[in-house]
């Protein structure tokens, strides 16, 4: 097997869904994988899977709520000193809540603002003063396309990734220089416990583990955006580049129930 790209990954979000099939793909590569989440045990479980079976990776659990600044540069510190220094932080802890006119209210904007993106920023600013020292590391955040422009029932969730997309537009210019590369990750739908949760048809789904090698070519070949699928992904560019006086009853017929 040939050398993987990475040695030591940290993964926010690993316990289920991608962030799971991410950390099994890399311990199928044979990387060490930090696997963050709040539930201890689905940590360990994965784990353990990893242990018993025949990958020549490792997962080790380190449980953290990302809203938690401490936590994160606790968990941070202590990743470096016992599996060494982490040379790509995967940051995609994250959920969705649709918001409906009948149950508007600020709550679900508070927990996914909080959770989406000062879950994120709390995950760099872990990070960032040790690899600027070090002039080096890699950095992913995981936004989805869902940012790219308003969709019905999507505003909170819809503005948490349009705000995180803006971020790490803007983080990647500061970063220029620093030795530091950052990556986008803007997924389309993935089938996971967040997804099955949705009443509609997604289009173009795509299962996790699928989406994890997707990501994974994406960070080898180091461009900022890895957005996918493809086809999906061009239409929702096109889409962005409508006036209003078209976006707007093109996408009310497109998701109409
Ligand atoms: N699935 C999709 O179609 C899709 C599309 C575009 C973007 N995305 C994004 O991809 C990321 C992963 O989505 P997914 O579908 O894999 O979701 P998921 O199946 O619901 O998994 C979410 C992960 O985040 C963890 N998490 C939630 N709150 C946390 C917190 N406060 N602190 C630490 N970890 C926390 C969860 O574990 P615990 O609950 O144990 O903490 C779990 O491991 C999210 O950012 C999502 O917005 C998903």
């Amino acid at each position: 097997m040939p050398r993987p790209r990475w040695s030591t990954v940290w993964i926010t979000g690993a316990s289920r869904g991608i962030g799971e099939a991410l950390a099994l793909e890399l311990a199928r590569r044979g990387c060490t994988v930090a696997i963050s989440a709040r539930s201890v045990e689905d940590l360990e479980r994965l784990a353990q899977t990893v242990r018993s079976g025949p990958l020549p990776g490792r997962l080790q659990p380190y449980p953290l709520d990302v809203t938690d600044s401490d936590a994160c540069e606790a968990a941070f510190r202590r990743i470096e000193a016992e599996l060494g220094p982490i040379d790509l932080c995967i940051l995609n802890a994250g959920s969705h809540q649709p918001v409906e006119l009948d149950d508007f209210s600020p709550l679900p904007f508070e927990s996914l603002l909080r959770l989406n993106v000062l879950g994120v920023v709390n995950g760099v600013a872990a990070v960032l003063p040790v690899w600027r020292r070090r002039r080096c590391g890699q950095l992913a955040i995981v936004a989805s396309v869902a940012g790219y422009r308003g969709l019905p029932t999507a505003t909170a969730y819809g503005a948490s990734k349009a705000a995180l997309i803006n971020f790490a537009e803007a983080l990647r210019l500061d970063l220029e220089g620093s030795g530091i590369v950052l990556n986008l990750i803007n997924p389309g739908f993935v089938r996971t416990p967040l997804t099955d949760r949705n009443p509609f048809p997604m289009p173009f789904l795509l299962e996790p583990d699928d989406a994890a090698r997707r990501i994974l070519r994406g960070l080898e070949r180091g461009g900022f955006e890895i957005a996918f699928p493809r086809r999906f992904v061009i239409w929702l560019k096109l889409l962005r580049l409508l006036p209003y006086r078209l976006y707007f009853p093109l996408v009310r017929r497109i998701t109409r129930p």
